[in-house]
């Protein structure tokens, strides 16, 4: 349980609140590289602010704000030029560091250009990685955009699955160093939903969190396995600040502003070892709904389910009423850490688990529970009977909505069709490897 004041210190991410400010010395993933294969231009809201994020005639990416500063028209109708975004109306034109570069009729009337010169407009850095734009939104100089060892995995798929959820970030973020809700919300919850009788799956028996520079680590063990599994050995990463990193995938929430998170997944599946080499030419980026037609909530997928906790915690969940027991004890000392930051960084300290040197940044290292697999590489055979990642071969568990084109990609990648069916009819083996999977 927390006082309104501390929950609001945790919430809020407008621009000047702690958090906001806090969280804006990080680079975030904010769209899908491919997203701008058929388009130019498109609004973005981020930490509370209306922006436009571009990508111009010559490649290059911007994210500026979205009104002209001349008369307040929406830049998300403005057309890119060689070298920037032009507004529609009167033909203003903006380069990706929001200095104004053309004033059409002002250079007519003043060939010194001085009402240009002096007209820049709010820009944030943004580059491309891994499939994904990313932006940094807080002072200069910006850190290190982390290259994380699994963005250069070889032999696999990947992409880029996102989806608008309407919730506040900071509780989608609990989910990141939550291992219970694994059992209930991935597992026995997608039971109940094919089988009202379906027997609970095993327990959680024990967990541990350890904090390391990236973030935390959760470890559990469970009542079928023993010591020996990896998500007691290794465990996962809490990824410092708004991350979920889980060997296969990651999974980023992005604050659109106080109420609402963009979810980011990037999903990296390695192809059969027949499949090699193979080297993927363009990396996908999709959005899936979060509703069905009807207008329900869509529970079927590891995401979804996720989403629909989330969501069903309020808006902006009320941490003044919350009873917090042993299966907490991550979410305590996340929070905890978080309150500790906020002040290190008030007295001018460096935020955690910024990699500022560009010289280690190469390939940073996260504990992972299949590493080895995703560095070298299965038969189909023994990637069919991974109990992390065979279910791929079957389905894509991750997030409802997967487009035709994307499956079929993957499909061509790894070289056998996928079934498209979220829920198996059959029970036995094959559902148990399921549960395991179902581990976002
Ligand atoms: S409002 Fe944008 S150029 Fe006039
Ligand atoms: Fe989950």
């Amino acid at each position: 349980m927390l006082s309104q004041e501390k929950n609001n210190l945790l919430t809020q991410v407008g621009p000047g609140t702690p958090m906001g400010d806090y969280l804006r010395r990080y680079w975030h993933p904010v769209a899908g590289v491919s997203e701008f294969d058929q388009k130019s231009v498109r609004p973005i809201r981020l930490f509370g602010e209306d922006l436009v994020l571009f990508k111009d005639l010559s490649g290059t990416f911007g994210l500026v704000q979205r009104r002209c500063p001349h008369r307040n028209a929406d830049l998300a109708f403005g057309f890119v030029e060689q070298c920037g975004l032009r507004c529609a109306y009167h033909g203003w034109e903006f380069d990706a560091s929001g200095q104004c570069t053309h004033q059409p009729y002002e250079e007519i009337v003043d060939v010194d250009a001085r009402l240009r010169q002096k007209t820049k407009i709010t820009a944030y850095e943004v580059r491309a990685k891994a499939g994904m734009i990313w932006a940094y939104m807080g002072p200069a100089p910006a850190p290190e955009l982390p290259d994380w060892e699994p963005f250069n995995y070889t032999n696999g798929f990947a992409q880029v699955v996102m989806a608008e959820v309407p919730c506040n970030w900071f509780q989608c973020q609990e989910n990141s160093i939550d291992p219970i809700h694994f059992e209930w919300t991935h597992n026995n919850w997608t039971e109940r939903q094919q089988d009202s009788q379906s027997e609970h799956v095993p327990t959680h028996l024990r967990t541990l969190y350890e904090e390391f520079d990236y973030g935390f680590i959760y470890k559990r063990l469970r009542a079928h396995e023993n010591e020996e599994n990896p998500m007691w050995t290794t465990g996962r990463v809490t990824l410092w600040p708004n991350g979920f990193y889980l060997g296969h995938h990651f999974e980023w929430r992005v604050p659109i502003d106080d109420e609402n998170t963009l979810s980011l997944l990037w999903v990296f599946n390695k192809v059969p070892k027949e499949q090699e080499p193979y080297v993927q030419q363009h990396i996908p980026s999709w959005y899936g709904p979060v509703r069905d037609e009807n207008g329900e909530w869509i529970t079927s997928h590891v995401a979804n389910q996720d989403f629909a906790a989330w969501v069903g915690q309020g808006a902006i969940t009320d941490r003044t009423k919350e009873t917090l027991g042993a299966s907490d004890r991550g979410i305590v000392m996340l929070r905890r850490r978080f309150f500790e930051e906020l002040e290190a960084v008030a007295e001018g300290k460096t935020p955690k688990g910024l990699i500022t040197d560009s010289a280690a940044n190469h390939n940073v290292y996260l504990p992972s529970a299949c590493r080895d697999e995703m560095l070298n590489g299965m038969t189909r055979e023994a990637l069919a009977a991974h109990p992390l990642l065979g279910a791929y071969l079957r389905d894509f568990i991750g997030q409802y909505g997967q487009p035709e084109e994307v499956r079929e990609a993957y499909e061509a990648a790894i070289g056998q069709k996928v079934n498209r069916a979220r829920f198996f009819s059959v029970h036995g083996a094959r559902q148990k490897d399921e549960r395991e999977t179902e581990t976002s």
